[in-house]
């Protein structure tokens, strides 16, 4: 691709002419790209409705980008480097010839099972090439694949696939995760007896377990396969058919289904890894990610591989088996770039500089962040230490919902600074809004972030209840898209992301809505009513603080606050589970009963001397009992 930026001046260039002509700018880009039919029109929108349209009538295939348009030009090289869980596990390359045959032929397979263009297929599998190879034969054949990530239960499964009405499940035996092996398979039997619209699944066998093969409806991967053809004709797609579906957590209710379409959301990604990592030909670049995160979709598999890059995917975890994993693996595959999460940089922190000694890390050129803000402690750590002062750090802020990185340096280009995302991709036109849906202009401002341009990979809706789309991110400030963020735009007009001004925390990473935490504290039939909040976490960022009130029923309070922890991981997964649950006589409500969560917030976070005037509320005397009981 010939749209690499190189310089300061050269993106500042960019951008201005991104921003004055829209169209020109995204349709060189999208010219690099290979089109079955080119589009009409570059790019059609209404914010008010909403409806984007990008690259209209165009038709493509997105794994004609990928795989055939890389045959000729680099078939040999390496596409992924699967690392293992278990370093003494020999790692497997596949190059891009390998992958088309092996994507070709999953994609003909499940076509044979009846899976056609349109139809929802719900991957839910550990981190194996096996789940790149999956998603892409879904988009070969145009179906709709909706990755659910393989740390969650049954419950959440079975409503992630009720809600799109998935014809498939394709899945694996277990999950190796450092010493420990995870149930998959019996995860999905489980989530299945509450789903009707599943006709058939495919189960990869990986760590060899045993497991309950129901004949009709469970077919081996391997036996999937046997003696299938390695060829396909990719089916035709139009720019704006449904990609994928990635389920995400909001303030409010069940999570939602996010779309993503073909075309747009092709540019955007390839654009966004090729300008943000300074990605060169023959590099090797390392997200640590899970596939079933927008990070894994965007940064493991699409943008990636579209480039042509070479792309690690990582089995384990980062301190199996020590500390050192993530530095072992860089010196073992040589990775040039290397994209995190600031939880996983914290909990390495943890363990000091002795685990990276033993490594070179000399082959690390950049050195990128996501998820979360980076605090300047583990900023400085991450450039000192793994970087060895050397390495520019990309700290990327972007959505499931934006599809791609949205603000962040260019690695090498922008100059960084701690803790700041920086500045807006080409393309991304972000406004400042005060409460009142006005503009703040000018530097050294603060307020709720939200953009006033379609970009290519933005999301087109909520699957099933566009309404829901239009509530949640365009009706806070009309004509805008509002992304629940808030932000700071500095002295140098540089950005620095302050957080959720929602009611959604952000675990390790992760996000939660506390309401749906709460609903699923609330199924224990002896929990009363709860309210749950987020508050700073030295590891994750934040961490779940639960204040439940319960009836006691004879139970101790160990007892049932080991009982609502289970009761959550139940319904949602242990990336749900409450790290405090306190048992309280009451929540802290005004006169017309809403929970006052900054109360709450206050005094989860160990500033409950703090409260300002709570005579207002209906029952000033909880706070008191709230604020004695607080664990800190
Ligand atoms: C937060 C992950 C600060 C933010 C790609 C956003 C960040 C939410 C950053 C999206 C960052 C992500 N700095 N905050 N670099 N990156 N966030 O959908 O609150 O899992 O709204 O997408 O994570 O989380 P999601």
């Amino acid at each position: 691709m010939s749209d690499r930026i190189h310089s300061l001046s050269g993106y500042m260039y960019e951008y201005q002419k991104s921003v004055q002509d829209p169209e020109s700018f995204w349709s060189r880009i999208a010219d690099s790209f290979h089109w079955r039919k080119k589009w009409d029109k570059v790019v059609d929108w209404n914010f008010e409705t909403p409806d984007v349209k990008w690259f209209v009538n165009g038709k493509l295939n997105i794994t004609e980008n990928i795989l055939d348009r890389h045959l000729y030009t680099r078939g040999d090289q390496a596409a992924i480097i699967w690392e293992p869980n278990d370093p003494e596990e020999e790692h497997i390359t596949l190059t891009y010839k390998e992958l088309h045959a092996k994507v070709c032929q999953f994609a003909n397979a499940i076509k044979a099972k009846g899976v056609g263009k349109g139809d929802r297929v719900i991957i839910y599998m550990p981190m194996v090439p096996e789940a790149a190879i999956a998603m892409l034969a879904c988009a070969r054949i145009g179906a709709i694949h909706s990755i659910v990530f393989a740390g969650f239960s049954a419950n959440a499964l079975s409503d992630r696939i009720n809600d799109c009405k998935a014809k498939m499940v394709i899945t694996a035996d277990g999950n190796f995760r450092g010493n420990k092996q995870i149930p998959v398979k019996e995860v999905v039997d489980e989530a299945l007896k509450n789903c009707d619209s599943v006709e058939s699944t495919i189960v990869l066998k990986r760590t060899g377990q045993d497991i309950q093969m129901t004949s009709g409806l469970d077919i081996w991967w391997h036996d999937a396969i046997e003696g299938v053809s390695t060829e396909n004709k990719a089916e035709e797609m139009d720019s704006e058919d449904m990609l994928f579906i990635l389920y995400t957590s909001g303030s409010t209710g069940q999570p939602k289904g996010v779309v993503h379409t073909c075309g747009g959301y092709m540019i955007y990604t390839a654009y966004s890894f090729q300008n943000v990592f300074q990605y060169n030909q023959g590099d090797v670049y390392w997200c640590t990610a899970d596939v079933g995160w927008i990070t894994g979709h965007s940064y493991i598999v699409y943008g990636p591989l579209l480039a042509g890059a070479t792309s690690i995917m990582f089995e384990g975890v980062p301190t199996f088996p020590d500390a050192g994993r993530f530095w072992a693996i860089c010196d073992k595959h040589q990775v040039n770039q290397f994209y995190t999460a600031p939880t996983a940089i914290r909990a390495l922190q943890a363990y000091g500089t002795e685990p990276i000694e033993p490594y070179k890390l000399d082959s690390l050129k950049v050195l990128g962040s996501v998820g979360e803000p980076i605090n300047e402690e583990a900023w400085h750590w991450y450039h000192d230490h793994v970087g060895k002062g050397k390495c520019p750090i990309v700290d990327t802020w972007w959505q499931t919902e934006t599809g791609g990185i949205m603000v962040s340096p260019l690695a090498g280009i922008t100059p960084t600074k701690p803790a700041y995302a920086t500045l807006p991709l080409p393309g991304i036109q972000l406004v400042i809004l005060d409460n009142e849906g006005n503009e703040l202009k000018g530097n050294s401002v603060e307020g709720n972030l939200c953009i006033k341009f379609p970009w290519p990979s933005m999301l087109r809706t909520t699957y099933g209840d566009h309404d829901r789309c239009k509530q949640t991110y365009f009706s806070t400030f009309p004509n805008h898209y509002f992304t629940g963020d808030g932000v700071k735009r500095d002295e140098d007009g540089y950005y620095r992301i302050l957080g959720r001004v929602d009611d959604v925390i952000n675990v390790s990473g992760h996000r939660m809505g506390t309401a749906e935490v709460e609903n699923a504290i609330n199924e224990h039939p002896k929990v009363i009513e709860s309210a749950v909040v987020g508050y700073p976490h030295d590891i994750k960022g934040q961490g779940i603080y639960a204040f439940v009130i319960c009836d006691m029923d004879g139970r101790t309070e160990e007892g049932l606050t080991k009982e609502i922890k289970e009761t959550v991981n139940k319904i949602i997964g242990p990336i749900a589970r409450p790290d405090k649950i306190q048992i309280v006589p009451g929540l802290p409500k005004t006169r017309s009963g809403k929970i006052m969560r900054r109360i709450l917030r206050k005094i989860a976070s160990g500033d409950g001397d703090n409260l300002g005037d709570i005579s207002t509320l209906f029952n000033p005397e909880v706070v008191e009992a709230i604020k004695e009981g607080a664990s800190h």
